[in-house]
């Protein structure tokens, strides 16, 4: 799905989340684990308040192993319980139930303390367009989901997917918007496909994409194109066309044709998992609030 964000959009979207914020106790905020900072909504934050967090690394099956541990480690030390997930084949998933309550575990003694017991927790699943939001919900919740909330005929209200007898989902998962006047997060959703190509061309995209493959990822278009790397991401573009024989009507190279190739090669994970943006230091803003125990 492609889509394109307008400042009505925007600003719907964000009435309704903080309508639905209210009824919840745990925000399970996708990622791409590819671009992990990229694909996070600036304003979630600010959003959620003191709300418990679990992060996902979803499509973690397209990224590089190392990082992905990297990445966990890193929103760990911001205060969220991370989990590692691939949506698609379930690798993960059964993993989040346990995030959930551990993410909730000051909550779920501050209700024992009150005598409340076996309130289920309420999950809301956010993510910006294409991350899997929809694919995780179905494969959590699996096919015997049983829903919850709303009686038939009754069009108001929520729909309530029961995960187990301790937590039940939403089961409309919030759209959140990417932090797109940033020109490198704009080249980070385009490479992996989340938002409308024409903002960069794919010409453009590959030789992004070849610079830093050349740099971080050594190799990983010999293997895939038997080509000699050059430190000359042109060069590089032009190799690739040759032997993939991407020729124009005249017989010139079609670099173009040789770029689509790249791009799709690298969404489909056959230049290998590759990780697009690396942890770096935290800022303070980025860190959770401490949650009273
Ligand atoms: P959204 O609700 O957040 O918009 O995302 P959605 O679930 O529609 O997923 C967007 C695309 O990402 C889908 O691919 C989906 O299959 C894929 N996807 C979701 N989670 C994972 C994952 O963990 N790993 C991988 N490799 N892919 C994942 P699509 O091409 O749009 O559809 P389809 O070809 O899979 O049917």
């Amino acid at each position: 799905m492609h889509f394109q964000w307008y400042p009505g959009h925007m600003s719907k979207a964000k009435r309704m989340m903080q309508e639905d914020m209210k009824l919840i106790d745990v925000i399970i905020e996708l990622v791409d684990a590819r671009i992990p900072l990229s694909s996070k909504n600036p304003d979630i934050n600010q959003m959620a308040g003191s709300k418990s967090r679990v992060i996902l690394l979803n499509k973690c099956d397209l990224a590089d192993d190392s990082q992905n541990l990297k990445w966990k480690e890193y929103f760990e030390g911001l205060g969220y319980i991370a989990v590692l997930v691939n949506s698609k084949k379930g690798d993960g998933i059964r993993k989040v139930n346990d995030a959930v309550m551990e993410a909730c575990k000051a909550k779920i003694e501050r209700d024992r303390r009150k005598g409340i017991l076996n309130r289920p927790l309420r999950a809301m699943v956010v993510g910006i367009p294409n991350v899997g939001k929809s694919t995780f919900i179905n494969s959590i919740s699996g096919k015997a989901a049983a829903k919850t909330g709303n009686k038939p005929g009754v069009t108001k209200g929520k729909q309530w997917i029961k995960l187990n007898k301790s937590i039940e989902l939403l089961d409309t998962p919030g759209i959140l918007w990417p932090k797109f006047e940033d020109q490198q997060v704009g080249l980070h959703l385009a490479l992996i496909g989340s938002i409308r190509e024409d903002i960069l061309n794919s010409y453009d995209l590959s030789l992004s994409l070849i610079t830093f493959l050349t740099k971080y990822y050594k190799g990983a278009l010999t293997e895939r194109y038997g080509i000699t790397e050059s430190d000359i991401p042109e060069e590089n573009l032009t190799a690739v066309a040759k032997k993939r024989a991407c020729l124009l009507k005249g017989g010139e190279l079609d670099l173009e044709k040789a770029s689509g190739f790249i791009v799709d090669d690298f969404r489909n994970a056959k230049l290998g998992k590759v990780t697009l943006e690396f942890p770096a230091e935290p800022a303070e803003d980025d860190v959770l609030p401490i949650k009273d125990k």
